[in-house]
This record gives structure tokens, C-alpha cells and sequence, in this order.
């Protein structure tokens, strides 16, 4: 969030800020989130997905299951602004990022390389999450400006679920999924289970209950609400959507646990937390 508003205050785009943002949090080796430092496959392998949209022509980037480079979200960027398509995945991400002038890099620290080695250790009950704290997995930004009329950017960037199976991919690089925006009505965007929110086109549908007029908060509930009910596994791990609508309306829902929600707005900084719902 600081790295997002500083970046504003010195005159960056939305893009940019948003951009910034995740890639600060990449960056982070404390961060186990997300990028550097996070926990890897199980192999023991970091393979991160990212994915960014612009509300303005609905254009949108991602990568997903890249090896050694970081930040993915200036690469998922890059497939939106450099390139005809959508979404690059795995070598062939990479290989474009290096072209672009990105340098290889070694994702594992002491700290997580300990964690794997625990892990392998025999912890199998522990195959997906660490901990309670640490299965918040992504980091999702939304972000509005109004210079005469609504605009939207929402970007995601994730290390994945922990110990995952090589070369699974969730749903932060998946427009529709993990991410959406559009100018016409709001953003929205998930963190949690990949599997179960890429199921229920979390954060389309999210959008598309805001476009039906619902509050960002009742889209958010209706989208949950609904995979409790249809996908018993959502309930299992915390499954998250939250929403902005162009009006600055925004709200969050999750199926399980509190999820934690930092907004931002002419800079004064808020925090709020959502507790689950309850079918
Ligand atoms: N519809 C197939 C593709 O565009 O890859
Ligand atoms: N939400 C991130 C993932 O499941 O990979």
C-alpha cells in the first residue's frame, strides 16, 4: 500500500501505482504472501502467477507458473501492453521477461527453503497451508480514480497455494477469476482457494451483481453466499471476493476465517476486517 501511494504522490498513472504496489510486495522477502521469499511447490520450486485488467478498454496481461523471475506483475504488464495476447505461462513467461530485460533470480531464502524442509519433513496433513496466517496466499489491489469520469485497474500477483502440485495454477492470472474491472461498473477481485473461486468466475460475477445494481457489498455476499452453497469445498479454506464500484462503493466477503481489507482513499489509510459468512 505505501510503495502504491508513494508512487501516486510522485505523479504515477494507475496503473503504475498498482503495479508498484504488488511488485513492493513481491519484493518482500518477509512477505511469505507473495514472490520472494513466499512458499514454494512441492518440489520446492516458487512458480508465481500474476494478472493485471484496465477497466477503460477491458485489456488485460498474466503470466503464470514462472520460475526465478520477480516481480511477475510488471510481466503480466508487459503481456497486456507489448503483446496481442492475454496471458504467457511458465519457460516461455520467462523467456519474454528476460528479453525484456528482467534478470533471473533465486526466489528461495533461508526462511522458506526451512519451511519446505519441514514440510518434507512429514507434515502431510499440512499439504496446502502452513498456517492459519499464512494462507492468505495473494495479494489483490483494486484501484478508482474519477478525473471527470470512472476509472478502474485490478491486478493480483500469488506464489500460489503452498506445496501445491507443479505447474498448478490458481485463479489471480485468471481474468474473470482472481481479477476483473471495468469502467462501465466496478472491479473486483478474490484471494483464497484458486480452485473454487476460478469455479464460481468469482470476480465477473461479482461484478456482473454490481452491474445489476447491487451494492459492492452485496455482490461481494452474493457471490460467496452462492459457493457455499454449490461448492462444499469453499468452505474448507477461506474463499474471497471484494468489490469497488465506480461510484468509491466497496465491500468484501469470505466464506471462512476474517479476511483483511487495507483501503485507501485521498490519502487516509483504513483498515477493516470482514468476518465469514453465514449460509
Ligand atoms: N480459442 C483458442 C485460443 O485462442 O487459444
Ligand atoms: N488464490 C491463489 C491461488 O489459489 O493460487
Amino acid at each position: 500500500m505505501n510503495a502504491a501511494l508513494s508512487a501516486r504522490r510522485a505523479g504515477a498513472d494507475l496503473t503504475t501505482m498498482v503495479e508498484r504496489g504488488l511488485a513492493a510486495c513481491e519484493l518482500d522477502p518477509e512477505l511469505l504472501a507473495i514472490g520472494l521469499g513466499s512458499l514454494p511447490n512441492a518440489d520446492g520450486v516458487m512458480e508465481l502467477d500474476a494478472s493485471i485488467m484496465d477497466g477503460s478498454d477491458l485489456n488485460a496481461g498474466a503470466v503464470c507458473a514462472v520460475q526465478g523471475l520477480c516481480p511477475v506483475i510488471s510481466l503480466a504488464r508487459a503481456v497486456m501492453e507489448k503483446t496481442p495476447h492475454v496471458m504467457l505461462s511458465g519457460d516461455q513467461a520467462r523467456r519474454f521477461g528476460i528479453s525484456l530485460g528482467m534478470e533471473p533470480m533465486n526466489l528461495m531464502t533461508a526462511a522458506n527453503i526451512a519451511k519446505y524442509d519441514e514440510w518434507k519433513r512429514g507434515e502431510a496433513d499440512k499439504f496446502y497451508v502452513h498456517t492459519a496466517e499464512e494462507s492468505h496466499d495473494t495479494v489483490t489491489m483494486l484501484a478508482l480514480e474519477d478525473l471527470g469520469k470512472p476509472h478502474l485497474i485490478a491486478a493480483s500477483a500469488t506464489s500460489g497455494l503452498a506445496w501445491k502440485q507443479p505447474g498448478r495454477v490458481g485463479d489471480s492470472p485468471i481474468i474473470g477469476a482472481g481479477i476483473y474491472a471495468d469502467d462501465e461498473i466496478g472491479a473486483a477481485g478474490a484471494t483464497g482457494l484458486g480452485e473454487e473461486l476460478w469455479k464460481a468466475s468469482a470476480s465477473f460475477r461479482t461484478t456482473r451483481n454490481m452491474e445489476a445494481g447491487m451494492s459492492a457489498l452485496e455482490a461481494c455476499e452474493e457471490t460467496i453466499r452462492h459457493m457455499m452453497r454449490r461448492q462444499p469445498e469453499s468452505l474448507t479454506l477461506p474463499c474471497v471476493v471484494f468489490a469497488l464500484r465506480k461510484d468509491g462503493d466497496f465491500g468484501a466477503a469470505t466464506t471462512k476465517g476474517e479476511f483483511p481489507l487495507w483501503i485507501s482513499r485521498n490519502e487516509q489509510v483504513e483498515y477493516r476486517e470482514y468476518p465469514a459468512l453465514v449460509l
